[in-house]
């Protein structure tokens, strides 16, 4: 009996081998800026979602000290025991005031605000659409709630519209027994593509709600940094914005209406059942809320070098068109582009191969991430070596 773990565990490593997709995880000295070292040798970083270039700001450290100065270290206990301090309100009064919401119920983490969400939100009756290359932390949480989920195809609204029209005419329990959730993201984090929010929201309206993951597009994309949904002028009934990419540090929160702000608060198990973020560090996302909304020469720098990217790399097959940092350059088999950021390693660029199953078969590719760290010259040299590796 108690040997079953160790035979699948073994065997499930001996496949991920085969398939050429074990993934490793590599020790580094420093990688939350534009160079990173590792055992003693520098390479320029294209992998990190350090976007604006704030995970290693030293403004934005100094907060992080102040905080530690006024709150001292962890906080101590789940929010609504003693956890939640003066720092966590100011967090959230800031990020409402800038979103234009009532509520921020907050999070240690994306992936766990994520799954809060659903796993609070949907009952057995319930119908979930998702599309198809949502996050895993959303696509897992979806397989696992009570509710009924369908996939629809990726940015695809006459899809999602035929799923909910189906679902109107097939179900016949009376309105307000059941609910409806659309979710997506609002940036796609391997693709850099934006979902077709203005068009979502229209099919939603009145039929579904909408949750919007713009964990890639929040503090990158609109006026201040505001997001996916403000560049789309829409409102979702819930956005979920993380702190792990632009804002520099990590965390999340449920932007949404004080009822359901309320709601949340009591039934959410990873805000009730876990640990609050250390009050330091809520001191310190203020300042980098802060940081995002005002520094526009941030984003203008990543507008900068987009351009910069598109012109050296635009004929060369692989490249791909994104309005968003990420830069998704696609070679096909797994292998292939495991050969490719390992050429590039050793000429010293550091990119990440990203293979399946996290993107689908036969659409490895590495995944070129900018920041406002980036120069000019650095993304230009990075265009030419691989346009001179895959030309030849
Ligand atoms: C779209 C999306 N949502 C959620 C998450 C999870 O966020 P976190 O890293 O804060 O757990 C990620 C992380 O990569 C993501 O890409």
């Amino acid at each position: 009996m108690t040997q079953a773990f160790n035979h699948r565990i073994a065997a499930s490593l001996e496949l991920r081998k085969q398939q050429g997709l074990q993934r490793k995880i590599v020790s580094i000295e420093k990688g939350n800026t534009s160079s990173l070292v590792r055992n003693n040798k520098e390479y320029i970083n294209f992998s990190s979602n350090d976007y604006l270039g704030l995970a290693a700001d030293k403004k934005l450290a100094k907060a992080w000290q102040k905080g530690i100065d006024l709150y001292g270290n962890g906080s101590g206990a789940s929010p609504l025991v003693t956890g939640f301090s003066s720092a966590h309100q100011a967090l959230e009064d800031r990020l409402c005031d800038w979103l234009g919401y009532s509520r921020a119920i907050l999070f240690s983490s994306g992936f766990s605000a994520n799954q809060a969400m659903l796993f609070s939100l949907l009952e057995k009756q319930d119908l979930l659409l998702q599309d198809k290359l949502n996050h895993a932390s959303l696509i897992e949480a979806g397989m696992l709630c009570p509710a009924t989920m369908k996939r629809f195809h990726h940015n695809d609204v006459n899809h999602l519209s035929m799923l909910i029209s189906g679902d109107e005419l097939a179900n016949s329990l009376p309105d307000g027994a059941m609910s409806r959730l659309v979710v997506t993201e609002g940036v796609f984090s391997m693709d850099g593509d934006l979902a077709p929010l203005a068009d979502i929201a229209e099919v939603t309206q009145q039929r579904a709600w909408l949750a919007v993951d713009d964990a890639h597009g929040i503090g990158v994309l609109g006026n201040e940094g505001q997001g996916s949904c403000h560049l789309a002028g829409i409102k979702p009934q819930l956005l979920v914005v993380t702190f792990g990419k632009a804002f520099g540090l990590s965390g999340a929160a449920i932007m949404c209406d004080e009822m359901t702000g309320e709601y949340l608060t009591q039934f959410a198990r990873h805000h009730v059942y876990s640990t609050a973020m250390p009050p330091s560090q809520a001191y310190a996302l203020t300042q980098a809320v802060n940081m995002v909304a005002t520094e526009q020469w941030r984003r203008d720098k990543l507008a900068e070098l987009y351009h910069c990217y598109d012109q050296q790399l635009n004929s060369v097959s692989g490249y791909q068109y994104t309005p968003t940092p990420i830069k998704p350059f696609v070679v096909g088999e797994a292998e292939q582009a495991v050969q490719l950021a390992e050429c590039l390693k050793q000429k010293g660029w550091w990119l990440t191969a990203i293979r399946p199953p996290t993107v689908s078969k036969g659409k490895a590719r590495l995944r070129v991430t900018l920041t406002a760290n980036h120069t000019k010259s650095q993304v230009s040299k990075l265009a030419c070596e691989l346009r001179s590796l895959i030309e030849g």
